[in-house]
């Protein structure tokens, strides 16, 4: 795992010299570069915490603490000690968005004694030049080896009445279509909260490294107030810890525009190093798959005479990979367990059992021979014991016939028809899966899972994850399909939470199993949603048949989906967003430009590019007469060369958008 542990540069500049803090009152920690303050107050033995940027309020004085089972309050405390510590490193993704990462802060941890109990707790809090992250720690004490927590009791109080675009708590797969409103209005809310700060900045509220803990959504109280909440076993339970334990990070990531959210790598420093010693087995890549066929009808995951896993069909499918250089061809549907209501009874769900028309051994030797994988399919219905009691043989099974990535699904409200998806138990679950799947080297897509929190860091192999209302709901959602301002917010939400597994790259956009729905936009946006939405595993997701003989289909084929750099260049969250991103293997460029309902132009400056140098632009825009709702697949492919001193003019149709490959040339 060389590259991941090779550390570029690692300059640790007082680390392990803790020294006490003098200041009997407040406890201050800045950032580096001295622009961003943490102050924690213990006025009347009440603990607070505020934030400040340039000397203006991010976060107003907000409580902290817990409530234990017996309603014992944990938020009154003496501070015994106050220690520091500064970090400067570089480390290297063994994919990503970029490939190295700056982790560059300023620590303070807080040593706390409870006033009204024997309970020790510790404070740590992180300022980034970017933000902030704080975490408890219930320290090795005597007496103590076990905790229940009924709640978390943390406090975001902003300063003034934000906006934010937020989904509801309520659903349980993340699945939803953001609203904008301001957060007085707001209902129990999901993480990451996005917020436009009255003062026309930008903040995100969010949680890094969600190991053995529930998840945190955010419920407003008092107008200004957003106040953890954290997702309850049945029991009512919060939490069952062991102690010493530390919780997930609570972070926020403040910036002047939109993009400095995206560009902000806090989640991933809050998140423990790479565990996988050797990364060389996860590969990026793009697949097709037996799967949107299935969405819109034509054919069925269960067995009988529309099953789509069939050998036949499955051998087409590689045949159209191998043709195409695309590397993995995904099947749902192939093994036992999905006849009747099989979201109702999971336990049916055999994941070593194919078909009778499935060969699973002929399709992956036919694979082979092209130079294609088969990415697998372990939908469990959320019936988790039934799939832990699998897993072992279920991933050696896939493991013998060359599978090295596996796509899981959690088609199920609550799992074992009992525990939410991101209680305590489902976090459980799924670091479950993730580990063994590491010890056979396989890779997790995971679809319905705990909101991310950027475990890749340490599990790389946990590469993707759904967690979002993708394209899916273009095919049957009774609402008509995503909104075409939807993928204008996403990667300002859930994307800052890492990798989405949207699955976009319909080229055909007619749907004759559920009229009224489709995808709403136009052929260019699908190209572009290549470089602005991130995964390092990425879909075409639309059938063979719908790609032959469409030029457009070679940005599919071209575009990489492991980036050396990734850069937001202009961004009005919900209305449009124009991102460039670098290519890992090569001195390309790929920008993607995407606008909402409202047709657009755009200027794009190519300042990122290499001064003094010739690239060739090949763009890829909407046809003069696109229009998403009556005219999708008209579009114009242009040649054209550039260099850092031009600005692309750009238009977008209505739902529209444009992608571009920029290829180096040479020295002008
Ligand atoms: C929901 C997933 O998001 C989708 O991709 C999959 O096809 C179905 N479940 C069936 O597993």
């Amino acid at each position: 795992m060389n590259k991941l542990v090779v550390l570029i540069s690692l300059v640790l500049l007082t680390v392990g010299n803790y020294s006490s803090y003098a200041s009997p009152k407040d406890f201050i920690v800045k950032s580096p570069d001295g622009h961003i303050q943490i102050v924690v107050t213990n006025n009347g033995n009440i603990l607070k915490y505020s934030v400040n940027k340039n000397g203006k309020a991010v976060v107003l004085p907000s409580k902290m603490g817990f409530v234990l089972q017996g309603n014992e309050n944990l938020n009154s405390f003496d501070v015994k000690k106050t220690l520091r510590t500064s970090h400067d490193e570089t480390w290297e993704q063994p994919w990503g968005e970029c490939r190295y990462v700056r982790n560059n802060y300023n620590e303070m941890k807080i040593l706390l004694q409870a006033r009204n109990s024997k309970n020790k707790l510790n404070i740590i809090f992180r300022a980034f030049n970017d933000g902030i992250g704080f975490r408890y720690e219930f320290p090795k004490q005597d007496g103590i080896d076990s905790l229940v927590i009924m709640k978390e009791n943390t406090e975001f109080k902003m300063p003034q009445v934000h906006k934010a675009w937020w989904i509801t708590a309520s659903n349980p797969y993340y699945e939803c279509l953001a609203k904008l409103s301001r957060i007085c209005d707001l209902d129990t809310v999901r993480t990451p909260l996005t917020m436009e700060t009255a003062d026309g900045k930008y903040l995100s509220i969010h949680e890094a490294n969600l190991t053995d803990y529930p998840k945190m959504n955010l419920t407003i109280s008092d107008s200004t107030t957003l106040r953890s909440t954290l997702v309850p076993w049945s029991t009512g339970v919060a939490a069952y810890i062991k102690v010493p334990f530390a919780t997930p990070w609570r972070t926020i990531i403040i910036g002047d525009k939109p993009g400095d959210l995206v560009e902000s790598r806090i989640m991933l420093n809050l998140n423990e190093p790479c565990m996988i010693k050797d990364t060389s087995w996860l590969k990026p890549c793009k697949y097709i798959g037996i799967w949107w066929e299935l969405h819109l009808g034509e054919g069925t995951w269960y067995y009988g005479p529309k099953h789509g896993a069939t050998t036949a069909n499955t051998k087409k499918y590689i045949d159209f990979a191998a043709a195409n250089g695309i590397s993995g061809v995904l099947v749902e549907g192939w093994n036992k367990g999905w006849e009747g209501n099989w979201t109702k009874n999971g336990n049916t769900l055999d994941f070593t059992q194919p078909y009778p028309d499935f060969d699973i051994k002929a399709i992956t030797d036919y694979a082979k021979e092209k130079g294609v994988e088969l990415i697998g399919h372990h939908e469990t219905a959320a019936a988790t014991k039934n799939y832990e009691q699998q897993l072992d043989r279920a991933f050696a099974y896939y493991k013998k016939y060359g599978v090295n990535i596996v796509k899981t699904g959690y088609v199920n409200p609550l799992m074992d028809f009992k525990e939410a998806h991101d209680g305590q138990y489902g976090v459980r679950h799924y670091r479950k899966i993730i580990e063994t799947a590491a010890k056979y080297k396989i890779a997790i897509d995971n679809h319905e899972p705990v909101m991310p929190t950027g475990i890749e860091r340490t599990w790389p192999n946990l590469m993707t994850q759904e967690g979002v209302r993708g394209q899916e709901y273009n095919a049957w959602s009774p609402d008509g399909g995503n909104t075409p301002e939807h993928t204008t917010v996403i990667p300002f939400t859930r994307g800052l939470a890492g990798p989405m597994d949207f699955t976009f790259g319909t080229f055909n956009f007619t749907n004759k199993a559920y009229p009224g729905t489709r995808v709403n936009t136009t052929l260019c946006k699908q190209l572009a949603l290549y470089v602005i939405i991130y995964s390092p595993l990425q879909m075409a997701s639309d059938m063979p048949k719908n790609y032959s003989g469409i030029k457009a289909f070679d940005f599919i084929k071209d575009v990489p989906t492991d980036w050396e750099t990734t850069k937001v260049i202009d961004a009005k969250i919900g209305d449009y967003s124009i991102f460039a991103r670098k290519d890992r293997k090569s001195t390309d460029w790929y920008v993607g430009a995407i606008t909402d309902e409202n047709s657009r132009e755009l200027n794009i400056p190519l300042s990122f590019l290499e001064s003094d140098t010739k690239y060739m632009a090949q763009i890829y825009a909407d046809g003069d007469d696109a229009e998403w709702k009556t005219n999708p697949t008209s579009f114009k492919y242009e040649e054209r060369i550039v260099t850092a001193n031009d600005i692309l003019h750009l238009k977008l149709a209505t739902s529209g958008g444009c992608a571009i490959r920029i290829i180096k040339l040479q020295k002008s």
